[in-house]
């Protein structure tokens, strides 16, 4: 993993990088020994929550999961899914074992007609669900799992219902953990020291990623890589800095939006789970980078306009896979001049990364601070690294601002309002 500024340098001289790090030296002190902050920090160290007896009970509850359902419903919002989804659209099919279940999201919104699809595409095949959820206070998972345990119930019988209904929860006091073990359900920790949105390593990630057959240990390894580069303050940590130190340098310059682009859309469930993190580890006191997500090339073809000729108000951090996880050699056309026989002899890759280079070189040069986040592979074992990378990355921006990155309060003024208008008797 690799992260190169070059393309940003134009919109911020060493000097003004240099005199936004003196400016900020003492937040920049804290970040000693890999971007501490203070709070919630069960995710620092990934092998406290995926040790090998963990990973030994995710990989056989998997197992069964693999053999017994045809469709596997992770109910859970937010912080509770993301990496889950993150990882399973970005691996699957190609690094993943072959067979298992399909992976349905519930819990996503209130919308019915998402509800009665749903209902639909598990009606009549083996059904087996993972409610997560840190406080069982989120009303869309306890909507949503309200009607799919009497869903579950109307199927099977009581006991075997249960046996299909695992939970992802807050061991304690906390409520989903009592109607678990009223209910014999089987359910592992959502560790009480980790936020949803820092939570992939721990079993609210693993099992879903588990069961769609991703090797959650090469996961954890890729995760633990990170760690010790950055425990041990090596480079990684100092692109973790330099990244918060650039981003944050440009925001006090005006720039409001850092967009995250990349080619692969398979990682476009990766962008939604880089977005919540930083939007909701930093967007608060009036403050941060807004974070917007593009999936290129089609988005080329529509945000792409804005960004090459719109406000500049944009910074941008491409993903580049160096080398994607397949390739094909473009069809000879003999038969017919198509006007494309300049592709002829080429690969779907090569001419992927003529268009990622056209785009950096044209947005950088058309007023877009850019930098690079530049991957060997699409692997287990690579996103593992690279999410650790961003937590830390978070965190060190989130200190720079001076916001905690692990609240947050704003999300709940709709709620108020909602829970107002709900309790009122009808
Ligand atoms: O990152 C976070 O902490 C949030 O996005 C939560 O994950 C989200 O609000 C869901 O919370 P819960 O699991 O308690 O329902």
């Amino acid at each position: 993993m690799r992260l190169d500024r070059n393309y940003a340098k134009p919109y911020l001289s060493p000097q003004e990088y240099e005199t936004y790090i003196e400016k900020h030296r003492a937040e920049l002190e804290k970040l000693k020994n890999g971007g501490h902050a203070d709070g919630m920090l069960g995710w620092l160290h990934p092998e406290d929550w995926a040790d090998e007896a963990m990973c030994t009970r995710i990989e056989e509850l998997a197992g069964e999961i693999r053999e017994k359902a045809q469709v596997f419903v992770v109910v859970g919002l937010g912080g509770s899914n993301q990496g889950a989804r993150a990882l399973i659209e970005a691996l699957c099919p190609q690094d993943a074992m072959p067979g298992g279940p399909e992976i349905l999201y519930a819990a996503l919104n209130l919308s019915a007609s998402y509800y009665e699809t749903l209902l639909k595409r598990i009606d009549g095949r083996s059904v087996y669900v993972n409610v997560i959820a840190k406080n069982f206070q989120t009303l869309e998972p306890g909507l949503t799992f309200r009607m799919l345990r009497h869903y579950m119930e109307s199927r099977y019988s009581k006991e075997e219902a249960a046996r299909r209904i695992i939970t992802t929860v807050t061991v304690g006091d906390g409520m989903l953990h009592r109607i678990s073990e009223e209910n014999g359900y089987r359910y592992l920790p959502f560790p009480e020291d980790v936020g949803g949105r820092y939570s992939v390593f721990t079993p609210v990630g693993l099992l879903p990623v588990a069961v769609a057959g991703i090797h959650i240990r090469e996961l954890i390894q890729g995760a633990v890589k990170a760690e010790r580069a950055c425990l041990a303050g090596g480079e990684l940590l100092e692109d973790a800095k330099s990244y918060a130190v650039t981003r944050n340098a440009l925001l006090e310059k005006g720039y409001g939006i850092e967009v995250l682009s990349f080619f692969e859309p398979q990682l476009e469930a990766f962008g939604r789970w880089w977005r919540q993190l930083f939007a909701e580890s930093e967007g608060k006191q009036n403050t941060a980078l807004f974070p917007a997500v593009c999936s290129f090339t089609e988005d080329l073809h529509s945000v792409g306009q804005y960004l090459q000729q719109g406000k500049r108000q944009m910074i941008e951090t491409f993903l580049h896979i160096a080398t994607p996880p397949c390739d094909r050699k473009v069809d000879p056309e003999p038969q017919m001049d198509d006007g494309f026989d300049y592709l002829d002899g080429r690969t779907f890759h090569e001419i992927n990364e003529c268009a990622y280079r056209a785009t950096v070189k044209a947005h950088s040069e058309g007023g877009v601070p850019c930098m690079i986040v530049e991957l060997d592979g699409l692997d287990a074992r690579s996103l593992g690294e690279l999410m650790y990378f961003y937590f830390i990355v978070c965190v060190c921006s989130s200190v720079l601002l001076g916001v905690d990155p692990f609240d947050q309060p704003g999300v709940e003024n709709y709620k108020t309002e909602m829970f107002r208008l709900l309790k009122t008797k009808k």
